[in-house]
């Protein structure tokens, strides 16, 4: 059963076995394992280390196996030591002496570096597709409220009025950083390993360009050591991971404020919504809280990833199957987190009147009035005094600075005349902020715009 049995003279251990084996996570990858193995193959032939006649009966043996795998009549068994064991093994019971040349040339070394490369390669391009989904979402969102005006924070005070869409375009900016990210990683990682074989090369003539181009690489790994032990587009993707994650928690966070019954900025829709045993009147954001939950999750495995790495010697070591697990988890993690997410995005209510009276009710448009003062001729310093008097004065009377009339201003600063309520409008305060990356729409439809072109052009 082992492919190494024969220096050895005892079984293995059964908890020995158990231990090392890998079978039972690193199954997950068959897929790519047979298509590895089968550019190997076709490599061995065309150097003439194969016969034409053994790769014709190897190649169709593994695509055999695949299908089975795929139609469920073959059953991956606990028995096999690792997923690369079970190809070699089912190979060479179905197709008799050939299958043992498959390993020509080979390590598992490089076959397993080879097959996480080639799996977490086509998982960037569903978290990267998942990521624009939401892209697109947000996008959608921005365009529906323009000019619904809510109040920005800072300290989770309100700060300055801003726009729902500007509020979400914050979030996409976030994302698309994120997207970025991930295609950076692809590049960077997209050198094939096979062909290293354990540590060292081999003494085969191999055509490592054959195989790397085969399997859709940019070219082959150029230091057979470093090509069997290098885990950092891993720990990498983590890291993009671990700030996908953070992102969505960040945001999930504040889409459970917003849906507290002291907001009620937002209504999460009943399908995406929980209730409680107890309290017949709950309806409760779990989603958006399991999402936040999960980021400690995907941290976890970053630091254990980088902790895993730190002490380990060149070349391979048996410590990097731990690599599996923790990045399957993330991965599907995220990828989970991204699809629910954009789900509830889609069907949340956003309470338009409510941001809007709270963007009046908080002063927000204190700075504006202020920045009047300015433009008559007081200096900055002294404005900031004047109308925080003016708050003062709200704040004991119990109303906004709407409210206020003009003698009530008058008496504060002369200074005021009656196009102070003009210029302290909620409509003017944003609409007024119109620098690129400001939330006055002229500048967020110049924005919207460069997004839509970003979005198309890549894929
Ligand atoms: N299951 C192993 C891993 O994930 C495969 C490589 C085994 N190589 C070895 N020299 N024992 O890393």
């Amino acid at each position: 059963m082992k492919l190494w049995g024969g220096r050895f003279t005892k079984e293995t251990n059964q908890l020995v076995h158990n231990f090392n084996a890998s079978i039972s996570f690193d199954q997950k990858f068959y897929h790519q394992d047979i298509e590895g193995s089968i550019a190997h193959v076709k490599m061995l032939a065309k150097q003439g280390i194969l016969t034409e006649e053994d790769k014709e009966k190897i190649v169709n043996g593994l695509m055999g196996i695949r299908e089975d795998l795929e139609k469920g009549i073959l059953v991956i068994t606990g028995e096999h030591e690792d997923i690369h064991s079970f190809v070699e093994a089912v190979l060479t019971e179905r197709i008799g002496e050939a299958g043992k040349r498959l390993h020509t040339g080979r390590s598992r070394n490089d076959q397993v570096a080879l097959d996480m490369k080639l799996y977490t390669r086509d998982e960037i391009d569903e978290l990267s597709s998942l990521v624009k989904g939401l892209l697109e979402e947000l996008l959608k969102l921005m365009e529906e409220n323009l000019d619904i005006y809510m109040p920005g924070f800072t300290h989770l005070q309100k700060a300055q009025p801003i726009t729902l869409a500007h509020h979400i375009g914050a979030y996409y900016e976030m994302f698309d950083r994120d997207r970025s990210r991930l295609h950076d990683i692809k590049k960077r990682m997209n050198y094939c390993p096979l062909g290293s074989g354990a540590l060292a090369g081999t003494t085969y003539p191999l055509d490592r360009e054959y195989t790397a181009e085969l399997l859709g690489f940019d070219g082959p790994t150029l230091n057979s050591m470093d090509s069997v032990a290098d885990r950092d587009y891993l720990i990498e993707l983590l890291s993009a991971l671990s700030t996908i994650a953070m992102h969505l928690s960040r945001f999930c966070e504040e889409i459970i404020i917003w849906n507290t019954n002291e907001y009620r900025f937002v209504e999460i829709d009943d399908s995406y919504s929980t209730g409680s045993s107890i309290m017949p009147q709950k309806k409760n954001p779990d989603i958006a809280e399991l999402i936040r939950g999960k980021t400690g999750r995907v941290y976890g495995a970053l630091v254990s990833m980088l902790t895993t790495m730190k002490g380990i010697p060149l070349a391979y070591n048996k410590d990097m199957q731990e690599d599996k697990e923790l990045t399957f988890d993330a991965i599907d993690t995220v990828k989970g987190c991204l699809a629910l997410f954009t789900g509830m995005m889609s069907t949340m209510t956003f309470r338009k009147a409510e941001m809007e009276a709270s963007a009046k009710n908080g002063f927000t448009n204190a700075t504006d009035a202020a920045d009047y003062l300015v433009n008559h001729g007081v200096a900055f310093r002294d404005a900031h005094g004047i109308v925080g008097q003016l708050v003062l004065f709200c704040i004991e009377k119990g109303i906004a600075l709407d409210d206020m009339s003009l003698e009530e201003y008058k008496a504060i600063s002369p200074v005021f005349e009656e196009d102070i309520y003009e210029a302290i409008s909620l409509k003017t305060c944003v609409e007024k902020r119109t620098t690129i990356g400001a939330p006055g729409q002229e500048a967020m439809k110049k924005v919207i715009e460069i997004y839509k072109k970003r979005l198309e052009k890549q894929d």
